[in-house]
């Protein structure tokens, strides 16, 4: 049971004591990474968003400036998400905005950005990017700081996630090589692109239930719901991808573990040839690299 309230009795605490009462709650509460996640809240409470208060243990905090950081701490207990609670995530050493209503970037898409690299390791080339189901905008705004001369599109069904998108290019001063518009997937595109970076909701409905609770609770269902099999999106997207890539351009498409057979299965029946699997860290299959079939 999370408490409704935090009694700050003394009226000055050092930061370890401060520490010390979040990492409690947040053990009862089952957090998997109490201290660090304590951390982070207390400086961002403290308007310092960059301090870890590491050497600064003795320091002393009145108990006036603890409020927020009380209600912070009471909704991780609940489970929410430390980026949700503070309204940022790192990605590909960008820092991006996150709302409710999307997807919290994750460290496995990066295996995306990783694989398009090896592909296309010239830094100069000017690319036409495609992003569908862009969320955050995370994936495309880390391709267009890899390649500083490119352009890209970004697509999200969801326009709450085309305005963080937007914000998010903005705040990383890539706003003027990106666009970013509501849509479902492709369907309305005419234009060819030399890469198509995709990461679609692909958890089987019935295994949502089974997810941790910062997950399950908090991220959209939207970004989850892959279907009864995980695959409805793969196989939506599947012709899609073949009418919107260029004639040498490559899809960089995660995929979620033991999907790899079926979806490449989809992908055949539509003509698109698979160059390559790229495992994430922990050396799970999370890339497929696909182009058009060639004979
Ligand atoms: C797994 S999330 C990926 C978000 C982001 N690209 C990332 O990698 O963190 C999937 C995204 O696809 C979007 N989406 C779901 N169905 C869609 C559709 N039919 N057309 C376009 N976007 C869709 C969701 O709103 C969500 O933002």
């Amino acid at each position: 049971m999370v408490e409704k309230q935090i009694t700050w009795l003394q009226t000055e605490y050092t930061v370890n004591e401060v520490l010390n009462v979040a990492v409690a709650k947040f053990k009862a509460a089952g957090v998997a990474q109490p201290i660090n996640d304590a951390r982070i809240l207390l400086g961002h409470s403290l308007n310092k968003p960059n301090e870890r208060f590491y050497g600064r243990e003795e320091d002393l905090i009145k108990s006036e400036h603890l409020d927020d950081f009380s209600s912070k701490i009471l909704r991780r207990c609940k489970r929410e998400p430390v980026s949700k609670i503070i309204g940022v995530k790192e990605f590909w050493s960008l820092e991006l905005l996150v709302s409710p209503y999307v997807l919290d970037p994750r460290p496995d898409s990066e295996t995306l950005i990783e694989a398009a690299r090896k592909q296309f390791s010239d830094k100069n080339r000017l690319l036409n990017i495609l992003d569908l189901g862009t969320g955050s905008g995370c994936l495309l705004l880390a391709a267009l700081q890899e390649w500083p001369h490119s352009y890209g599109l970004g697509i999200d069904i969801d326009s709450r996630c085309i305005e963080i998108a937007k914000k998010n290019a903005k705040r990383n001063e890539l706003n003027h090589r990106v666009k970013f518009q509501t849509g479902n997937w492709a369907s309305n595109l005419d234009e060819k692109f030399d890469i198509i970076l995709c990461n679609p909701p692909y958890i089987p409905t019935n295994e949502i239930a089974k997810l941790d609770e910062e997950v399950r609770l908090y991220e959209p269902e939207l970004a989850l719901n892959g279907g009864p099999t995980g695959l409805d999106c793969y196989t939506e997207l599947a012709s899609q991808f073949s009418n919107s890539l260029s004639a040498d351009g490559l899809i960089f498409l995660e995929i979620g573990s033991d999907q790899k057979k079926p979806i490449l299965g989809i992908m055949k029946s539509n003509n698109l040839e698979l160059i390559k699997i790229e495992k994430d860290l922990a050396q799970i299959d999370r890339c497929l690299i696909l182009s058009h079939k060639h004979c």
